[in-house]
């Protein structure tokens, strides 16, 4: 059994994580804004009021959890807003490099403490963050903000290996939640994480820094 840490656990594929993992047994520790219904019923820690993009939020996190030791920190929480060339909203942009970029940076940053050697450090980045794979353009701060994140990744992976601590950056898959509408050419929350947990449970220091989609495929940056 180990110790499982989610930002964004209140809904989407953060509350599916949730779920799954408490399912199979594993200390599952919440950290949202607003704790949602179905979190609460779940029954298991939840730390609320954490926004991702405030220091003294993140800051006052690590203090509640003090020298609680995570075996996983899953960085899930994330924003996608709509940014084209005929509406170039630097506002926005602005806004999902904190969220996505920094916040998860942020939020690794100031639980490294809590991390040990034989840790998991998961990012939830997006294969819209992959240039490789870039066809289509658009959306310059969502995919902008995914890109840098999955960067953080790499360093990360690098900086973090020589203190046993294994980085995963991960693609979901396109999957129904309210980000995507729920759209119904997507997975559900249940399909994708199943796959998640997959390639987490395969992490290891020597497959460390790499870029996988849910489905095991590694993806091109
Ligand atoms: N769904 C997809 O198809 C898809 C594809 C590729 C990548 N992803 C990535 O997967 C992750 C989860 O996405 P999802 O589909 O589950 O999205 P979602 O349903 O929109 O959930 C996003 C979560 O992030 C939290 N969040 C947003 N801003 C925050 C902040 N400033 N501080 C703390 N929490 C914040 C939200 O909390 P509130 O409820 O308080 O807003 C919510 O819990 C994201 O990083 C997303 O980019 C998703």
């Amino acid at each position: 059994m180990a110790t499982y840490l989610i930002t964004g656990a209140n809904r989407g594929i953060g509350y599916e994580y949730c779920r799954q993992l408490q399912a199979r047994g594993e200390t599952v520790i919440a950290v949202c804004r607003t704790a949602s219904e179905e979190l609460k019923q779940l029954g298991i820690q939840i730390e609320e009021g954490i926004d991702i993009t405030s220091d003294a939020s993140v800051a006052g996190l690590q203090k509640r959890l003090g020298d609680t030791a995570i075996n996983v920190l899953i960085n899930n929480a994330g924003i996608l807003k709509r940014v084209t060339l005929e509406n170039l909203d630097f506002d926005s942009i602005r806004e999902q490099f904190e969220v996505n970029a920094l916040g998860a940076l942020r939020v690794t940053h100031a639980l490294l403490p809590n991390l040990k050697p034989g840790s998991k450090l998961v990012l939830m980045t997006s294969r819209m963050g992959s240039i490789g794979d870039n066809t289509s353009g658009s959306s310059y701060g969502y995919r902008m903000s995914k890109v840098a994140l999955s960067m953080a990744g790499k360093s990360l992976a690098h900086d973090l290996q020589p203190r046993g601590i294994a980085v995963a950056i991960l693609h979901p898959g396109l999957v129904q939640t309210r980000m995507t509408n729920f759209t119904t050419g997507g997975i559900t929350p249940e399909a994708s994480v199943k796959g998640l947990l997959a390639r987490i449970d395969e992490l290891s220091l020597e497959n460390t820094g790499t870029f996988w989609h849910a489905n095991g495929e590694v993806l091109p940056w």
